[in-house]
């Protein structure tokens, strides 16, 4: 597997594919790989013939009061696992290239973000779509694949290509879980053992929602109840939101149909900020 550092010399050596008739697909990760990111990148091995995984801990991403200097980082073992799963090429480069002086250039996903954690974290879709959009152009790949655990960044990324006419497939991989239906994340090595159950309330959330469902009851207010008994019944878990939203505008719903998504942010014992999100019409 081929590690690159320099933005120009990526997009060198995608040029030189292109060239060749080879095409890319592209997995944007900020490091720290769990079996999630292993998944998409077998996901992307089937798609292309080049698989390029992106290393970057975007700080544009991140607010003042996050996590950024503390997520977690392992190169060595991050380039083990992703030549592992047979990428090509290990893009890493540093903020300085990514972000020389004179940046000044950002790229806003306006409606989409106002609700879930674009309204939980101010700026964090920015960061988000503006580095993705520079990941596509210094890649020139002809595809990338996002995973729908984080379902807002897909339904954004997929936005932006859209808005833009970037000429990109977009392709989403379901969300990867534990044993225990704890959904795969970076962020999961600061739980401490203590912290599991509490961390488990979220799938079981999403589950009890579905059983109730499934037994006939659409009304938000009645399934959010449950929703939020459940999770709050763990000590020290915080409900940042429990939010049953249409998957298409992620707008808030009052009764449930197909399109209906439960999306939740529970922050553990003040520290760990988790996600998960499932329909709410579908079997378990
Ligand atoms: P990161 O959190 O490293 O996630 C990289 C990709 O892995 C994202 O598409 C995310 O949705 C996917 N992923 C993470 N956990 C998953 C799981 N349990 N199941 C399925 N997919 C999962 O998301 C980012 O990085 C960044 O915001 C990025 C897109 C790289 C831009 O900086």
């Amino acid at each position: 597997m081929k590690i690159i550092h320099s933005p120009a010399e990526m997009t060198a050596w995608a040029k030189g594919e292109a060239a060749s008739g080879r095409r890319i697909c592209l997995v944007p990760t900020m490091g720290c790989f769990h079996a999630g990111h292993l998944s998409l990148m077998r996901l992307a091995r089937g798609r292309a013939e080049r698989v390029v995984v992106s290393l970057f801990v975007n700080p544009t991403q991140f607010g003042p009061r996050e996590d950024f200097a503390a997520y977690p980082r392992d190169f060595a073992r991050d380039s083990r696992l992703a030549a592992e799963q047979g990428v090509d090429l290990l893009f890493a480069p540093e903020a300085a290239q990514m972000y020389p002086a004179g940046f000044q250039t950002v790229i806003r996903v306006s409606g989409l973000t106002r609700y879930l954690c674009g309204a939980s974290r101010p700026g964090h879709f920015d960061g988000v779509a503006t580095v993705v959009h520079k990941l596509f152009a210094i890649t020139r790949a002809d595809s990338a694949v996002f995973g729908e655990k984080d379902f807002q960044q897909l339904a954004v990324i997929r936005r932006m290509v859209a808005d833009l006419n970037l000429d990109i497939e977009i392709i989403g991989h379901p969300i990867v879980r534990e044993e225990d239906g704890l959904a795969m994340s970076s962020r999961n090595i600061y739980l401490l053992p203590a912290d599991r159950a509490a961390a488990l309330s979220l799938s079981q959330a999403i589950r009890l929602a579905r059983r109730a469902a499934a037994a006939g009851e659409r009304t938000v207010a009645v399934l959010a109840g449950l929703v939020r008994a459940h999770i709050e019944s763990f000590a020290g878990t915080e409900i940042d939101y429990a939010a049953f939203v249409d998957a298409a505008s992620l707008e808030p719903v009052e009764k449930v149909d197909a399109r209906t998504l439960l999306a939740l942010a529970v922050k553990i014992r003040e520290k760990v900020r988790l996600i998960d999100n499932g329909f709410v019409l579908k079997a378990d």
